[in-house]
């Protein structure tokens, strides 16, 4: 099979997008899989031979053409963050030219980009919990007079559609919430505001593999910074991450029943990350996000869980586009 395998972006995750399709070409079974690279920017979408010419894609039928014969792809792996690979764009593009991908469908990923969205909808499962919070539009947004009178600090301050901690804030005085405001809508035209949840932070990867819905071991992750900012997350070293994360037996089989649950509620597809705390003393499940082009870094959790999962890499990129063809 021929494989496609997307990188770029038209957001600051492009730098991590770039450094996900790394390991990604680096780790896909080559005896099994043609693959090649393809960078979609603003400007233009195009593969990069080994002789460093620009070829452009055929947006036609996202076709290339090297040495005079035009390369089709049997499925697309898509490495790109953010817009627009992470936020239903270049899915509901793949859908129209009938070419299949790696990830969530078009309505699940543009819904699961949305921070606020997605905590309206995972509200209603069972034994989930979700922080309280307000959506900000930039048309009508709150003062933060009022903000301060609905939500309790310390608050967290999110681009609601961002990605990799960009643009976000954590507030613990009044004073501090007017310029995390403006550094969040400098990203973004909506703005999610949290209350902080204080307990252990977890990322779990879920996947649906040949045998259905999977859960790969936890990440607990131990930052000494603020919170597990940019820096924390692509900096090795900087945070300490702990996979399989420190739960008790009741505790995994609880988060498992639950993040399946998200799984299966949003109609996921492809491996995908939740992120959640466990809130001090009463242990209850606190949902922060989906991601569902997760970062696939040497610093990024899910190649971590895939090993601690005992499994290699390869194996697991094989079966993620095997699944895709299916
Ligand atoms: N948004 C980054 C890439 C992640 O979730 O891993
Ligand atoms: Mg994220």
């Amino acid at each position: 099979n021929t494989i496609a395998l997307v990188t770029g972006g038209f957001t600051g995750e492009s730098y991590v997008s770039f450094k996900s399709a790394e390991v990604i070409e680096k780790n896909i079974d080559r005896d099994r899989f043609d693959v090649y690279t393809i960078v979609i920017t603003r400007e233009s979408w195009y593969h990069v031979d080994a002789n460093a010419v620009k070829h452009p894609v055929d947006k036609n039928d996202f076709s290339i053409v090297l040495n005079d014969s035009v390369i089709r792809f049997d499925t697309v792996f898509i490495g790109l963050h953010g817009s627009p690979g992470e936020d239903g764009k270049l899915q509901g593009y793949f859908d129209m030219i009938g070419l299949p991908y790696t990830t969530c469908d078009a309505l699940t990923s543009a819904i699961t980009m949305n921070k606020g969205y997605t905590k309206a909808i995972t509200e209603g499962i069972e034994d989930l919990h979700v922080a309280r919070s307000l959506q900000l539009f930039s048309h009508n947004a709150l003062s933060s007079e009022s903000i301060l009178a609905q939500l309790n600090l310390p608050l967290f301050i999110k681009p609601n559609n961002g990605g990799s901690s960009i643009g976000m804030s954590k507030v613990k005085t009044a004073e501090e919430l007017p310029e995390a405001l403006e550094r969040a809508f400098h990203e973004d035209t909506q703005v999610l505001v949290e209350e902080f949840i204080s307990g252990r932070e977890f990322s779990i990867g879920v996947f649906n593999g040949k045998d259905g819905v999977q859960v790969l071991p936890a990440t607990e992750i131990v930052t000494t910074r603020e919170f597990f900012d940019f820096e924390a997350k692509y900096t090795p070293g900087a945070t300490e991450e702990i996979t399989p994360g420190r739960m008790t037996e009741e505790e995994k089989e609880r988060v498992e029943a639950i993040v399946k649950a998200v799984y299966e509620k949003l109609n996921c597809r492809g491996v995908i990350r939740i992120d959640y705390f466990l809130e001090e003393g009463t242990r209850k499940f606190f949902f922060i996000e989906i991601n569902t082009v997760p970062g696939q870094t040497e610093t990024s959790f899910i190649p971590q869980q895939v090993r601690a999962a005992g499994r290699t890499i390869q194996d697991f990129y094989t079966e993620l586009i095997e699944v895709s063809l299916e």
